[in-house]
């Protein structure tokens, strides 16, 4: 088969198409063509030799899918060749064929093409994972989301507006914060024309937001604990500004705050699992209904990744970047 494969780390140009061996299923998996599948942030930090995909899982790039189940393995029920589905997988996407466990597919809502589909596992897993089950967002509550035009940031969005939350956001252009409104954010700060801390009391009343949901780290730690409630909690789940911090931990005692992390990747397949079924049990309902939508911002051919990937670097995208198989 084809896949976008890189002989060293380095910039986007070392992403090259080649021929390479096609994955084989083992009982509990499906062979499945890809059809479409989508950047993710830690793509780009393994093309950098920063993030190795972890033990038994493919080298090729690629953390989701859409596609046609191929060929099942012996001990696998429900699904036959030519269903189609997407998925969360520890690596593979950037290819014609990936192996996937049988209990990692999702079915593709009736009407939806391969770039929807490929667009959702990533971001919606994460966003659930980080706001509701992490973060416990309730309805009523007031969430603050940072790198709000990410892919992440446009699911996170569109969920807590789903459920009642009132949403501000931060972005880096006067478009992007119009484009977050537009999915559902209730205010949006333009993080380098002003201070985001500043703002969030003037907006809050000086009250603060009960939970953040933070892509930056050691930059906006000790912002993000200024901009919390007393008991409010902060998620990290992304340190694209810096990950080292000196602090103070009397902020943290004093307005008895908490603060998670959570990685999605490193995961026992146990626990994805377990994500996947929480994900088609709450949210794939709300999207197969269309009431939530998967942010598709290019679609590239799987011979321009490296040019997608330049795309993604260059901050450029408002939602997910498909390279189409
Ligand atoms: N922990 C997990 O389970 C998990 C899972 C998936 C993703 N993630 C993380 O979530 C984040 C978003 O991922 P993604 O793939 O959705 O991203 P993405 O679509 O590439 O979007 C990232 C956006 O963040 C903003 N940004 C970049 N560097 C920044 C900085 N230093 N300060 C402020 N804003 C910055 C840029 O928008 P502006 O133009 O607004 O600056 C950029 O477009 C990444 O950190 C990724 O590693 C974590």
């Amino acid at each position: 088969m084809q896949a976008i494969t890189f002989a060293s780390p380095g910039g986007p140009e070392v992403l090259q198409l080649a021929t390479v061996p096609d994955p084989v299923p083992t009982a509990e998996q499906v062979l499945v063509r890809v059809r479409a599948t989508a950047l993710n942030r830690a793509d780009t930090l393994q093309r950098r030799g920063a993030y190795p995909p972890p033990p038994g899982e493919s080298e090729i790039l690629g953390l989701e899918l859409a596609g046609e189940v191929e060929a099942v393995g012996s001990a696998v029920h429900g699904y036959k060749p030519g269903d189609r589905v997407c998925a969360l997988v520890g690596g593979g996407g950037y290819a014609e064929k990936a192996v996937v466990d049988a209990r990692m597919l999702i079915p593709m809502p009736e009407g939806w093409s391969f770039t929807q589909a490929a667009a959702v596992p990533e971001v919606f897993f994460t966003a659930q994972e980080t706001v509701f089950v992490l973060g416990g967002l309730k309805t009523g509550e007031t969430v603050l989301i940072h790198a709000a035009a990410s892919g992440v940031g446009t699911a996170a969005i569109q969920m807590a507006r789903e459920i009642g939350a009132r949403v501000l956001v931060t972005a880096g252009s006067a478009d992007k914060i119009q484009r977050c409104l537009e999915l559902g954010a209730h205010a949006g700060c333009n993080y380098k024309e002003r201070d985001f801390a500043e703002w969030i009391q003037e907006v809050t009343n000086k009250q603060g937001v009960e939970l953040i949901e933070d892509f930056i780290g050691a930059p906006y730690w000790e912002r993000n604990l200024r901009s919390l409630k007393t008991c409010g909690r902060l998620v990290l789940v992304g340190t694209m500004g810096g990950v080292k911090v000196e602090t103070s931990l009397m902020l943290l005692m004093s307005k008895r705050l908490q603060v998670f992390g959570s990685v999605l990747r490193a995961r026992p397949l146990v626990e994805k699992i377990a994500v996947t079924q929480r994900f088609c049990r709450d949210w794939l309902p709300l999207l197969a209904s269309g009431r939530i939508k998967p942010v598709v911002d290019t679609v590239f051919p799987l011979d321009q990744a490296a040019e997608a990937h330049r795309y993604m670097e260059e901050n450029r995208n408002f939602g997910k970047i498909i390279l189409s198989v």
